[in-house]
């Protein structure tokens, strides 16, 4: 049988180039090897968008992203989050079993308390609801990017928890990280994150990429000094695209002889060869928004008619269903 394979991203902002290297491509290249659930987190993005106009828009908007990059319907299940509402029920149940120190000791939530005064609970709860994601379906891989692994590894501990108290429900999920694109450097050299202002949009226009690109620092080297391409962030972003094109650049870089002017300009022709025919694509689709939410709701039927198989197992095992 097909193992399950299930990812979601939150529609919270423009989609970049981290996104799509390190988790929404592989959505396209498995999807003829597992069967597939693709979702939309937007009971996740409630915790940082509380627009509602904005939401709605930003759900359409990453749902034509999808479709674009070449997620196919017909091969992958692709859904709102929130038409399956049975994942905020086993949230729920998952709470009962978490610790609050034990949530309290989660990157994410430590990060945005650090920065931030007052976390919503949504965010200190935010692994609990996706590990109910990714368990509902019972999902065998979980592509992400390297900062998502601390999540995958709550989904398990869940897992376990739930099976030692109430049996073996639960397979345990495994996270797909590539190696190499584990975690996509942003402009200025940080993790590239809608977070952070420092974005490259997938679905840009020539001049926001190229201005993107223009402004990430580069040391004062002059054209003929020898530069290491293991340090410099332009770089870093050309090995987005590896073969012998790299190759060569890196040997310039290494014996010197190219600028940083240069180098940047190669790059910014890189990623808009990359992208033109998926921006073309997603022109077409964005002309029928009906038909990409009848997509989305028929999708959201085949992922929920699975949830709910789950959870009439889980009610029996926990003692809420009486008989
Ligand atoms: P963001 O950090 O921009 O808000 P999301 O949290 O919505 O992005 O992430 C969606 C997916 O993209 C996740 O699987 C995440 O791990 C991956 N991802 C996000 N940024 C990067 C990056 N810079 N490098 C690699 N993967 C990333
Ligand atoms: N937390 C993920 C992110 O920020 C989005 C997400 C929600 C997710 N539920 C998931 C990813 C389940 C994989 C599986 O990108």
């Amino acid at each position: 049988m097909q193992k399950t394979l299930l990812s979601g991203v939150k529609p919270t902002g423009i989609v970049h180039l981290g996104n799509y290297f390190g988790a929404m491509r592989q959505f396209v290249d498995r999807q003829d090897d597992y069967r597939q659930f693709i979702f939309i987190a937007n009971y996740h993005a409630l915790t940082s968008v509380s627009d509602g106009e904005l939401l709605k828009k930003l759900t359409l908007d990453l749902a034509m992203d999808y479709l674009a990059i070449g997620i196919d319907p017909k091969k992958t299940t692709l859904f709102l989050q929130s038409d399956v509402p049975e994942v905020t029920e086993l949230a729920w149940i998952f709470n009962t079993l978490t610790t609050v120190p034990y949530l309290s000791r989660a990157h994410a939530f430590k990060d945005a308390e650090a920065k931030n005064h007052e976390v919503n609970v949504g965010l200190f709860d935010y692994p609990i609801l996706m590990a109910a994601d990714i368990l509902v379906y019972n999902a065998d891989v979980v592509p992400v990017g390297l900062d998502q692994k601390q999540h995958i590894e709550i989904a398990r501990d869940t897992a376990q928890k739930f099976n030692n108290a109430f049996g073996e429900t639960f397979k345990m999920p495994e996270p797909i990280i590539l190696e190499n694109v584990q975690t996509v450097v942003g402009t200025d050299g940080r993790k590239m994150s809608k977070s952070y202002n420092n974005t490259i949009p997938l679905f840009g226009t020539d001049e926001e990429i190229k201005k993107a690109v223009m402004s990430i620092p580069t040391d004062s080297k002059g054209v003929e000094e020898p530069k290491d391409p293991a340090t410099c962030k332009v770089f870093a972003l050309h090995e987005l695209f590896p073969g012998e094109e790299l190759e060569a650049l890196r040997a310039r870089y290494e014996k010197g002889g190219i600028g940083y002017k240069e180098s940047k300009d190669l790059l910014v022709a890189k990623i808009i060869a990359f992208i033109s025919p998926m921006r073309t694509r997603r022109e077409e689709i964005a002309r029928d928004p009906e038909a990409v939410m009848r997509i989305l709701r028929e999708g959201g039927e085949v992922a929920r008619a699975q949830a709910q198989k789950m959870m009439i197992d889980v009610r029996a095992k926990v003692g809420l269903t009486l008989k």
